[in-house]
């Protein structure tokens, strides 16, 4: 029924197999004005990979991809931007995994790194894992599956007319922009807690709760020695937003979770305004305060070693 549709919520990880709805795509959800719409083979190559997605299930290793030479290129393109920005732009936390993500998981310039090597990258360092997914997903879709330390992670490449910004995830933004501080112990925990809080609760609440996301994990931007920095994944994949966000152009708010679940959230376009904490560690703070005010009658615990959430009925 409509009510059990809603109230479901995956218990096992095997159950993100089963999420219910599906991925926005673009040309039908998201604008056509995406820089592939028009590009047949661009078009045909985005439907093979999205094939491994729609396949995959759980325990399965992530079918690996032969890049092609334009693929590479784009992603030596953004690479390159992001790298020379990343140490003035991005926090420390991200800085210092960036490192071990080049030292031990063969991040450069002229090769795309694999989902499965970076996904058991990351298992080994904070028991995070990636999981193939076709597009962007609903915030209930994909909050659920960091409850589980579970990265959905496309793995497509953007189109090559425009690398400095993409209208959609793409396996660069996972790569550049989320994967580095999934290795960090304390920001995998952050992450973690704001999938726990969504699962089984009301819709408004996981609006709510998904834009709190959006302003921290993808769009966050925190304050360090003075300076600001950014520790959201959308901004550390994306030169071209980015250098807008630091720009005299953008509008900065302080990070302040009642209010800022009621801020629009424009998924196509560069933010109107970015949301600043004095810190990560603020932010986790807050956004943990904030989840406590959020009306559900059970508690959730994950237990890590079957990767299962446990229900307390209170
Ligand atoms: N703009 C991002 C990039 O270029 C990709 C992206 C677009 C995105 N919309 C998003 C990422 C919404 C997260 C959420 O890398
Ligand atoms: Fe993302």
């Amino acid at each position: 029924s409509e009510e059990e549709r809603k109230t479901w919520f995956p218990r096992r990880i095997q159950d993100l197999d089963h999420t219910p709805s599906n991925t926005l795509s673009f040309g039908t959800d998201l604008d056509p004005d995406h820089p592939g719409f028009n590009d047949p083979i661009y078009r045909k190559r985005r439907k093979e990979i999205i094939e491994i997605a729609v396949n995959y299930r759980h325990g399965q290793p992530i079918p690996k991809v032969e890049y092609n030479t334009e693929e590479v290129a784009t992603w030596s393109t953004i690479f390159r931007h992001m790298t020379q920005l990343h140490p003035t732009h991005a926090c420390l936390e991200f800085n210092n995994m960036f490192s071990l993500m080049v030292e031990h998981c063969g991040y450069k310039e002229n090769v795309i790194p694999q989902l499965q090597d970076v996904s058991d990258f990351l298992y080994s360092r904070t028991g995070f894992t990636l999981r193939p997914v076709a597009g962007f997903l609903s915030f209930r879709d994909f909050l659920a599956g960091l409850a589980f330390r579970v990265l959905h992670a496309t793995q497509y490449i953007r189109h090559s007319s425009k690398p400095m910004y993409t209208p959609e995830p793409d396996a660069c933004h996972e790569l550049l922009g989320h994967a580095p501080l999934l290795a960090d112990a304390s920001f995998a925990d952050f992450a973690q807690q704001i999938g726990l809080a969504s699962l089984g609760v009301s819709d408004e609440c996981i609006k709510r709760l998904g834009v709190c996301f959006w302003y921290t994990f993808e769009f966050g931007l925190c304050r360090q020695d003075g300076k600001l920095r950014a520790y959201g994944g959308a901004l550390l994949s994306s030169f071209g937003e980015l250098e807008h966000c630091f720009s005299d152009q953008s509008v900065m708010k302080p990070f302040d979770p009642p209010k800022t679940a009621l801020e629009e959230h424009p998924i196509t376009k560069y933010q109107h305004v970015y949301f600043v904490s004095e810190s990560i560690e603020e932010a986790k703070q807050k956004l943990l305060d904030y989840t406590k005010t959020i009306p559900r009658s059970f508690v959730v615990s994950y237990d890590p070693s079957d990767r299962r959430i446990e229900i307390i009925n209170s």
